[in-house]
């Protein structure tokens, strides 16, 4: 499939709410476009992981710190059924015509200089493939919750975030990890905190 036809073909299958066909997608080759639309694509089985982790915790949702096209986080929603919210800085891009589409629905826009939204304790936060220290430090700082999810690139993956998975800055503030995963066999791994 070429690689404008899969941001075509996601389009369709979520208008027709076929969201386990689009994580069938999984397997198209890796490829700029396919990044435009979502970092990290989880099978089922990823899904259900995270599913048991906030079930596990007690939890009522997520809010997903830059969450782009919020492309995973609809899954999660569609899977799960709990609460996932969006929160992201750049407005300009993620609704104008070149970018995909939100496909989450529920994203807040905020400025980059007001970092201070307030995120429900009973809410995990997530970071997918963030790459954007100070402004992850501020989050954390202002999360008065107890969970802390981080999808990024593993050693060898050959891509760059900050926070990584496993950042000495989560020991260094407090946080221990509970559980990790790779997503596939893809080096990109998911990481869960607590404190
Ligand atoms: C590499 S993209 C990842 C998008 C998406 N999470 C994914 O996995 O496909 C990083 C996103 O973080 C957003 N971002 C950067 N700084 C931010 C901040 N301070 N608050 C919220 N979002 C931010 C960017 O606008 C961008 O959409």
């Amino acid at each position: 499939m070429a690689s404008h036809d899969l941001e075509e073909k996601v389009i369709a299958l979520y208008g027709e709410d076929k969201w386990k066909e689009i994580i069938n997608l999984k397997n198209v080759k890796d490829t700029f476009e396919k990044y435009r639309l979502l970092w990290v694509w989880p099978s089922l089985d990823d899904l259900q992981w995270i599913k048991d982790i906030i079930d596990g915790l007690q939890l009522h949702g997520i809010i997903s710190i830059g969450c782009g096209s919020g492309l995973l986080e609809w899954l999660i929603q569609k899977h799960s059924g709990i609460d996932v919210v969006g929160i992201e800085v750049d407005h300009a891009w993620w609704t104008c015509g070149y970018s995909p589409p939100l496909f989450l629905k529920k994203v807040i826009f905020i400025d980059e200089d007001n970092n201070n939204v307030e995120i429900p304790k009973s809410h995990a936060l997530l970071f997918c493939y963030f790459n954007n220290a100070p402004a992850f430090l501020n989050y954390i700082m202002n999360y008065s919750g107890s969970t802390v999810l981080v999808i990024g690139p593993g050693e060898g993956r050959g891509s760059h975030t900050d926070p990584t998975p496993f950042d000495k800055k989560f020991s260094d503030l407090g946080w221990q990890l509970y559980k990790f995963r790779e997503i596939g066999n893809t080096k990109d791994y998911i990481a869960v905190y607590t404190r």
